[in-house]
């Protein structure tokens, strides 16, 4: 979007007037110090001394040989135009666009003329963060599953009249507004390839919509609590719908984790008088604006002194079970309530839940949430989700960091601080993050680990705030481009309170570039926010934002297991996107031959009319689906 929200501070702490700036410009070898730990066995104590090295020797028996060659293909150049464009040897095909019909009485995509019914009969809008699962056993699984995807905001005037115009305020009624709450949330999609290779949507009882408006739960230290009860739902138990879906994770018990990211615009905040306490609350979340003019005929969306509580049912991360239509999504407070970018699972080797998940604005934090136990000693009805320690993360100017944790009645989390309980401290998760000294951040989004050598790798998308607060971990002010940070978890493990971390990549325009990044100029790219590390290890990257030399957004691979004479990770550009779009959401099927890729808003504020096969000249965001000629597996 032209005017991004998340580039606003929130943030009281990171305002410089407020509080001194860090100025801690550590050169780039000073910062790869930290990272001499990370690569040479997880150390957590302060690191002095030169050999900086970004190289992490895969430990799953990969030969140095076939480590070298993670990364098979041609790379790419920067793209243009309104194709999307994959290496030699790749295709590229749209599926699932906006408007697909995959429910009830399949109604058929009819630009601007569907009816909100329809619309939740049909994939919803601007789609984003996505799993597969598969339904089958072996090799089978991965010719059919369930492919979910979030829905994350919608463009109202292509949603509601198949053009560019956006009708005047005063004409928006009830239905324009449930039409654009039924394009928002989660889409479950059956799909499986076809005898001609093709994938196609199976009409299934397991697809399922879930939308602005479907009943969800609460559970987790902050369910009935005071500070999501409304009149509608006086217990504060059952909250109606998720919205503004980016990111995702999933279980390993089967589960999806949508992730409610910038719930804040979708209500009008009206004249008060207000508490300190929802003052406190609606300022440091930034609850207002109304951006999609819900609240011109939703009473749920308007926020009031007598009626304050509504926003603060939403920015948790939700658990929906695709296998179940008919289950409820449950919204897991002990995760904590930020902008939520990604929810990565990692499981420990002793069996615990670690859940990692950024909050995306500037300044803002990453977080982990650790289950207390074995997520198979839970039986039906508990949930390792719901109980266990939810922390902010210290990345300190050494290379060394610490996860603080948010616990009752730690620290400064106390009653006199406004914390007088585990659910004032979730609900308030940004309040009690700041009062224990966490980083700020440029902006965390996606995370993902590596599952050959545990690292944690954290893409920070930009932060071109004046408030920007700089640090080792968060370098350059303004950081227009963006970087990737990753960490080691304490002796390998991810439940530990401590780490070591580094930067994996500076990203901008190149090395030549003086714009500080740390990639080959071939490589350049700009806003790091989708990320996904296949099983062979392969990083891949998506962007969102600012791009060099006014490409289009993209993906690329890095092989985290060679460094360039620079020390920095082979990087080779594998998709580039069509105009004015993001690249967001990526996952394979289990044999790693099929790769589904989203693509966000295409053509927003420029012409574009992709998909061009489907018919309609208008853009819609869809699925990529990505194959290798020869059938192989992606990036090879
Ligand atoms: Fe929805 Fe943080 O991107
Ligand atoms: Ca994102
Ligand atoms: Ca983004």
């Amino acid at each position: 979007m032209d005017f991004d929200p998340d580039d606003i501070s929130t943030n009281p702490a990171t305002d410089p007037s407020f509080q001194e700036v860090v100025a801690s410009r550590l050169s780039r070898r000073g910062v790869l110090a930290g990272g001499v730990a990370v690569a040479a066995g997880f150390f957590t104590s302060a690191i002095t001394g030169p050999a900086p090295t970004y190289a992490s020797p895969p430990r799953n028996g990969r030969s140095t040989a076939k480590a070298a060659a993670l990364l098979g293909y041609q790379p790419i150049p920067l793209g243009y135009g309104d194709e999307i464009v994959v290496p030699v040897g790749y295709s590229a095909t749209a599926f699932l666009p906006w408007g697909t019909p995959i429910l009830g009485s399949y109604p058929a995509f009819v630009p601007g003329g569907n009816t909100a019914a329809q619309q939740e009969q049909q994939v919803g809008m601007h789609h984003d963060g996505m799993h597969f699962f598969p339904l089958r056993n072996g090799p089978r699984g991965s010719i059919h599953g369930l492919l979910v995807l979030n829905h994350e905001y919608t463009d109202e005037a292509l949603l509601q009249t198949g053009t560019t115009t956006l009708p005047p305020l005063e004409s928006w009624t009830a239905e324009m507004v449930r039409k654009s709450q039924a394009a928002h949330g989660v889409a479950v999609v059956e799909i499986q390839k076809s005898g001609t290779g093709e994938w196609e949507v199976v009409r299934s009882s397991l697809n399922r919509r879930i939308t602005a408006n479907t009943p969800a739960s609460f559970s987790g230290p902050a369910v009935g609590h005071r500070l999501v009860q409304t009149s509608r739902d006086p217990q504060g138990i059952r909250p109606v719908g998720t919205i503004n879906n980016c990111a995702h994770g999933y279980t390993p018990w089967g589960t999806y984790l949508t992730c409610e990211e910038n719930f804040n615009g979708y209500f009008r905040v009206d004249p008060g008088p207000y508490t300190a306490e929802q003052t406190a609350l609606i300022s440091r979340y930034g609850v207002g604006g109304d951006r999609q003019r819900w609240a011109t005929n939703d009473p749920r969306f308007v926020v009031t002194a007598e009626e304050p509580n509504e926003p603060n049912r939403f920015g948790w991360v939700v658990e929906i079970d695709p296998f179940d239509p008919s289950s409820t999504p449950v919204k897991r407070t002990a995760l904590g309530r930020v902008k939520h970018e990604s929810a990565h699972v990692h499981v420990t080797k002793g069996g615990r839940v670690v859940v990692y998940t950024g909050d995306d604005q500037v300044n803002e934090y990453m977080y982990k949430f650790v289950s207390a136990g074995n997520w198979h000693s839970y039986r039906a009805g508990r949930s390792p989700l719901d109980d266990g320690t939810l922390y902010v993360a210290r990345f300190n100017d050494d290379g060394s960091g610490e996860w603080l944790p948010l616990m009752h009645g730690t620290g400064p989390l106390t009653e006199a601080n406004g914390f007088a309980d585990q659910g004032d401290v979730l609900v308030k998760t940004r309040l009690a993050a700041t009062a224990l000294g966490a980083t700020p951040m440029d902006r965390p989004e996606w995370v993902s680990v590596d599952p050959n050598t545990g690292m944690v790798y954290l893409n920070l998308t930009n932060n071109t705030s004046t408030a920007k607060q700089e640090s080792a971990a968060n370098p350059r002010k303004p950081n227009n481009w963006g970087h990737i940070v990753r960490w080691a978890e304490s002796g390998d493990n991810h439940a530990a309170t401590s780490f070591a971390w580094d930067l994996f990549v500076i990203a901008g325009q190149g090395r030549s570039s003086g714009d500080g990044s740390t990639i080959a100029d071939e490589d350049a790219f700009g806003s790091p926010d989708g990320l996904w590390i296949d099983p062979d290890g392969r990083v891949w990257i998506q962007t969102d934002g600012t791009q060099p030399m006014g490409a289009n957004d993209q993906m690329l691979a890095a092989n985290p297991y060679v460094t360039d004479e620079a020390g920095v990770p082979e990087i080779r550009r594998f998709f580039t996107g069509v105009v004015a779009c993001e690249v967001t959401g990526v996952i394979t099927t289990p044999d790693q031959a099929t790769m589904f890729v989203n693509i966000q808003h295409p053509g927003e504020g420029e012409p574009s009319t992709w998909p061009h096969n489907d018919g309609f000249a208008i853009p819609r965001s869809a699925t990529v689906i990505v194959t290798k000629d020869d059938g192989g597996i992606i990036g090879s």
